[in-house]
């Protein structure tokens, strides 16, 4: 069977085909980053409104690439929360639309069930482990017993990862995406010197804290004095501000501590999770997990405790519709089928709910 997978939570407009045996036959992502550039950060009504002009030549393109007709298809699954409801609404509609049109079953999916599955596109992943998603709206640690038995135990307090990736990036006046950059330019940059806080790195939880973090940058870039008349700032428009002469290097060097701050309780905490549980697998997706310096100390770390590691393609671990794709074929298996009453759902709490519109 063909599935078709869309994916519109926030500013990604994605759809995919796979078959139920977990075969991903196209993945076409249209990125709205230039849409968001000039605003520091995703404008909902922005993505709502682009997703709507986007959809339609996405869809058509990841049938295309697939080399089948849309007639083939078997199912429509789509992202269903959690994210922007009115980007949400825009492909829950399209998938009404198209499975009504076709006669063919509509599958609601969760974002994060998504990000935790993107991990068996590669390869089949064995049961029990440990899975962490860290994403510009989400971190948060699983303990995944079965595909079906998935319980969260531990997540973010404050900022998610990727988004205080961002607004640190636009503290020292990045730009934006921020995670991209501040990864591409810390790459061989040595920042021990530089001491920033670790939040909750040995405390008993398995949650995380990273606004502090976040304030603690912002301190040292003002006590640096490394750009002229600095105010105190995390939103706005997003501003550029060239360092000051001389004082260009130190950029590089707290955007590399930063994530090596980030990095470090990330590693800490989920390797204390797969101990804890007596496992001996962990899985990392989600946005951040594109992070070069996270993907290298998760190997290192890893394999020195005898854990196995899996961690997706980059190009699987951003937003996209292949994994929406993949987690919906146990859905469809077992019979879930969503009605035309689905609606979107900005706060999804437990993976184990199925929220109403479906039977
Ligand atoms: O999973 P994702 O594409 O969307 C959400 O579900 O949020 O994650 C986006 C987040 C953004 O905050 C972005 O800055 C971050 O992932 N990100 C990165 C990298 N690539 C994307 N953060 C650090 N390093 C990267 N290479
Ligand atoms: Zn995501």
């Amino acid at each position: 069977m063909y599935i078709l997978a869309i994916e519109t939570s926030c500013d990604e407009t994605a759809a995919a085909v796979v078959t139920d045996t977990a075969e991903v036959l196209s993945n076409v992502v249209a990125s709205q980053i230039a849409d968001h550039a000039a605003f520091g950060g995703v404008v909902p009504e922005i993505a709502s409104r682009r997703h709507v002009e986007l959809i339609g030549p996405v869809v058509s393109e990841a049938l295309k690439q697939a080399g089948i007709d849309r007639r083939d298809l078997g199912g429509v699954a789509v992202t269903q929360g959690p994210g922007l409801v009115g980007a949400l609404l825009v492909g829950i509609s399209f998938a009404k639309a198209l499975g009504y049109a076709l006669n063919i079953p509509i599958c609601g999916i969760n974002h994060l069930e998504g990000h935790l599955c993107a991990a068996s596109i590669d390869g089949t992943v064995r049961y029990p482990h440990i899975g962490l998603v860290v994403s510009g709206g989400h971190t948060s640690l699983y303990r995944i017993d079965a595909p079906d038995a998935v319980a969260q135990i531990g997540h973010t307090l404050d900022d998610a990862a990727g988004e205080a990736f961002d607004k640190v990036a636009k503290l020292l006046y990045l730009g934006y995406p921020g995670g991209v950059i501040i990864d591409r330019i810390s790459q061989g940059i040595a920042c021990d010197e530089i001491d920033l806080p670790r939040p909750k790195i040995h405390d008993n939880s398995y949650d995380f804290s990273f606004s502090g973090l976040k304030t603690a940058v912002l301190n040292l870039v003002i006590r640096s004095e490394i750009f002229p008349e600095m105010n105190l700032r995390f939103s706005g428009l997003p501003q550029h501000k060239e360092p000051v002469p001389g004082k260009e290097y130190l950029v590089q060097k707290i955007a590399a501590a930063f994530q090596a701050a980030v990095t470090d309780v990330l590693v800490v905490k989920a390797i204390k999770a797969v101990k804890d549980c007596a496992m001996d697998l962990l899985v990392v997706s989600g946005g951040v997990a594109s992070n070069s310096s996270l993907r290298h100390a998760l190997r290192e770390r890893c394999a020195g405790e005898g854990i196995e590691l899996v961690i997706p393609h980059r190009k699987y671990c951003t937003d996209n519709a292949a994994m929406i794709g993949i987690a919906s074929i146990r859905h469809f298996r077992e019979g879930t089928r969503a009605s035309l009453d689905m609606n979107a759902v900005s706060r999804w709490s437990s993976l184990q709910k199925r929220p109403a519109g479906h039977s």
